[in-house]
């Protein structure tokens, strides 16, 4: 038998937040905390609300903390935690229900960063843009980010400045397009980046990359785009 305590919270209600517990059979349950959470839901508490999808590591939508840490709750193995297991929404997050955090403000900060290509050249007739496999191994560690959040919500900087300051996940995306051999908006997306708080309210903390569970380096990224902004000016 394994006890979960789980955060739960309806700011319709009136109410405020809790803490449940439910205690079930492992051997009934399948072997990550996502399972757990669905056997929850299913069978003994069907309010119970939480964000998933593909329940491989691919969607980021069950993203949460889980003992403590950020994770995804269907690549964490109910094994690897030690005794109860406390499950909480992302920090420093407002909540919309129980486990699910409101990402409108991530997504805004998303968007603010132009996740596209940005061309002024007209497109090559009858071809695709081309990357040569070097240009393209410049991608690798950046592209694979399903924007869980698991890295700005662990962030310091961004818990105590994430109406300015645009967090380690939002600035490994904007990197992404800098470092991109094909798009042509690079001194563009600097000069957007270029300020105290953007970019600047980065102190190299690394959480961030403590905690990706794609096992990415935002920090990296972060200090390459400063980098880059640090070569211009000299
Ligand atoms: S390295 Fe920067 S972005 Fe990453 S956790 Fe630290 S302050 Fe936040
Ligand atoms: S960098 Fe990692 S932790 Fe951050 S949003 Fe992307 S996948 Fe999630
Ligand atoms: S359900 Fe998609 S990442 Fe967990």
């Amino acid at each position: 038998m394994k006890t979960f305590k789980i955060y739960r919270y309806d700011p319709d209600s009136g109410h405020n937040p809790r803490v449940d517990t439910f205690t079930i059979d492992l051997d009934k349950t399948g072997p990550m905390v996502l399972d757990a959470l669905i056997r929850i839901k299913n069978e003994i508490d069907s309010t119970l609300t939480f964000r998933r999808s593909c329940r491989e590591g691919i969607c980021g939508s069950c993203s949460m903390n889980m003992d403590g840490r950020n994770g995804l709750a269907c690549t964490t193995a109910i094994e690897d935690i030690k005794g109860d297991v406390q499950i909480t929404p992302l920090p420093h997050m407002e909540v919309v229900k129980d486990l699910v955090p409101d990402l409108t403000h991530v997504y805004a900060q998303y968007a603010s960063i132009q996740p596209w290509l940005k061309t002024v050249t007209p497109a090559p007739s009858g071809r695709e843009r081309l990357q040569s496999p070097e240009d393209r191994a410049k991608l690798d560690g950046l592209y694979e980010c399903i924007l869980c959040f698991c890295c700005s919500t662990g962030c310091p900087s961004y818990w105590w400045n994430s109406d300015r300051f645009l967090g380690p996940a939002v600035l490994l995306q904007a990197y992404r397009w800098i470092a991109d051999s094909r798009d042509e908006a690079t001194g563009e997306r600097l000069n957007d980046l270029e300020d105290p708080y953007r970019l600047y309210r980065c102190h190299t903390i690394m959480n961030c990359a403590n905690v990706c569970p794609k096992g990415l380096n935002p920090a990296k990224a972060i200090a390459e785009t400063k980098k880059l902004i640090a070569e211009r000016a000299a």
